[in-house]
């Protein structure tokens, strides 16, 4: 639905946030609604019923969120529209467990209303608050509708992400779930449909013929820090790879879709995936984990030695993969994959390396570098093209040269958070960036096999020094092949 028709039917919508105190509500969602108040994208009769066991009163959630949503914006709060959303807030205290706090949540939702219920909580608590909604009948409605918003991860593994579906399905239905890939929701991601099916100067070279290989590298510059308990249970395989990119990935290489609808579109990155997992025998990994370092001359404490971190972990902060898709177009072309915690830069971009052309020859003294394509997600959001071009002056020196277009660098260009995009889409009903079950379903067949071969053997942990590119074995994995790593950030593209 579109926005202007989603304001004109201006009926009463209400967003139920479970987990009103905590971090994501507060870092995202709330200057997420803020921002959308401020771009006039809120249906006019917008109510928040923010979800806590906190003893705390209305005014005084107010109060903290309006701190919150000035420290997470760009630019200064203003109050009145700050009073707009926060007369449309209110805090409503209960336990998820507890059968009174629902028949009351029920009442102050009304009868008549379009809900989405956001379950901004830890993964344990989605089987109780589904279950709970469903036994209070509150997925239940004769108008409007009754959408549930569920945060990653959905399941630590294949059977466990069942067990969730399968609960939530008894509850609502497939198209009512969107499960949030926050990736999807960020500008570049979704402007690789429109360099890739816009551009005739890229379209026709989307294949095995032109492109020599692909790579994903999504890093950061710092440790787990507080978050050792949470990464404990997931680790860079199943926190980075199994889900955002994966769909980066998807994304990237899938086929041109029948049309730019949400089902089309989802058609085409399951075929992706699926393709993938044709192909499960031949993936290569690494996998590392931090030892103690320094990062930008900051000193940073070793995986193990993090709060709420095993001493003897084996938990993954780095992985990098090697596969193929067992498509015609993509036959042969090798796709690698890095992520991890405390690397050298903090990125997440795609590069396309293209093969060379059949004239090399006319340059018999010089190595040419290869054209790359480079597409940068985040923090810098845009493209470098880089070529060969002959150095000026010089005799026939040829040397690489970048095209540079850098989405949000101009001052005042600011992209809209993806948490913004995603709740727009959400009361508009558009799950084009959300995840649909099959696609969970075969990332988490591909994250499981990785696992089970990982399992058979134990690591050599650490293996990589803070503020490197992680473990040796993963430049190798490029190098075995007369290839290497590229990334945009280090000023060598
Ligand atoms: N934080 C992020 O930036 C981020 C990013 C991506 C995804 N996520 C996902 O988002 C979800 C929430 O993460 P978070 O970082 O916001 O977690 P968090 O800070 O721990 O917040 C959890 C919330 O759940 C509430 N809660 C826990 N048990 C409860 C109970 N029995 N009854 C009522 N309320 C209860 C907590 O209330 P109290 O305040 O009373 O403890 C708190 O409001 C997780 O699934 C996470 O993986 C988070």
């Amino acid at each position: 639905m579109k926005t202007e028709e989603m304001k004109k039917q201006n009926r009463r919508t209400v967003m139920v946030i479970f987990g009103a105190t905590g971090d994501l509500t507060h870092k995202k969602l709330m200057p997420a609604l803020y921002n959308l108040l401020k771009r006039d994208l809120l249906p006019e009769d917008f109510h928040v019923i923010a979800v806590g066991r906190q003893e705390k009163t209305s005014e005084s959630y107010r109060q903290e969120i309006s701190q919150s949503i000035a420290d997470n914006i760009y630019g200064e709060l203003k109050p009145e529209l700050f009073g707009a959303l926060a007369e449309k807030t209110v805090y409503h205290r209960q336990d998820f467990s507890e059968d009174a706090g629902y028949t009351k949540l029920k009442e102050i939702i009304g009868e008549d209303a379009d809900v989405m219920y956001y379950l901004a909580v830890a993964p344990q608590a989605f089987e109780v608050i589904i279950g709970k909604l469903g036994e209070h009948g509150m997925q239940a409605h004769d108008s409007g509708f009754r959408r549930v918003v569920i945060e990653k991860p959905f399941g630590a593994d294949l059977k466990t992400a069942e067990y969730l579906n399968e609960k939530i399905n008894a509850v609502f239905p497939e198209k009512d779930i969107y499960r949030i890939d926050h990736y999807l929701g960020k500008e570049m991601l979704q402007n690789i449909i429109i360099l890739r099916f816009a551009n005739a100067i890229f379209e026709p070279i989307w294949n095995k013929n032109y492109i020599d290989n692909i790579q994903i590298t999504s890093s950061e510059d710092i440790g787990v820090g507080s978050r050792g308990g949470y990464y404990e249970h997931s680790g860079a395989l199943r926190d980075m790879l199994q889900n955002h990119l994966l769909q980066l990935l998807s994304l990237t290489v899938m086929e041109p879709p029948r049309s730019l609808s949400e089902d089309d579109i989802r058609i085409e990155k399951l075929k992706v995936l699926r393709s993938l997992n044709d192909r499960l025998d031949s993936i290569e990994t690494v996998r590392g984990q931090y030892g103690a370092g320094e990062i930008n001359g900051k000193t940073i404490a070793a995986y193990r030695d993090q709060e709420k971190v095993d001493a003897e972990s084996d938990v993954e902060t780095f992985v990098a993969t090697k596969m193929y898709l067992n498509t015609g177009r993509w036959q042969g072309v090798p796709i690698y994959i890095r992520t991890g915690k405390a690397l050298k830069e903090k990125t997440t971009e795609v590069v396309i390396e293209l093969k060379e052309t059949p004239y090399s020859h006319y340059f018999p003294d010089q190595t040419l570098k290869p054209n790359l394509l480079v597409i940068k997600i985040q923090p810098e959001e845009g493209m470098v093209v880089r070529f060969c071009a002959k150095s000026p002056g010089a005799l026939n020196q040829v040397v690489p040269v970048g095209m540079d277009f850098c989405q949000n660098c101009q001052t005042g260009v600011n992209s809209p958070e993806a948490y913004e995009r995603l709740l727009h889409d959400v009361m508009r009903g558009d799950a084009t960036l959300f995840t649909r079950w099959e696609e969970v379903e075969a990332s988490w067949i591909f994250a499981d096999r990785i696992k089970a071969e990982w399992d058979k053997q134990k690591p050599d942990f650490p293996n990589y020094a803070p503020g490197s590119w992680g473990p040796k074995a993963a430049d190798e994995l490029l190098r075995k092949d007369g290839r290497r790593w590229w990334v945009s950030q280090t000023g060598e593209i």
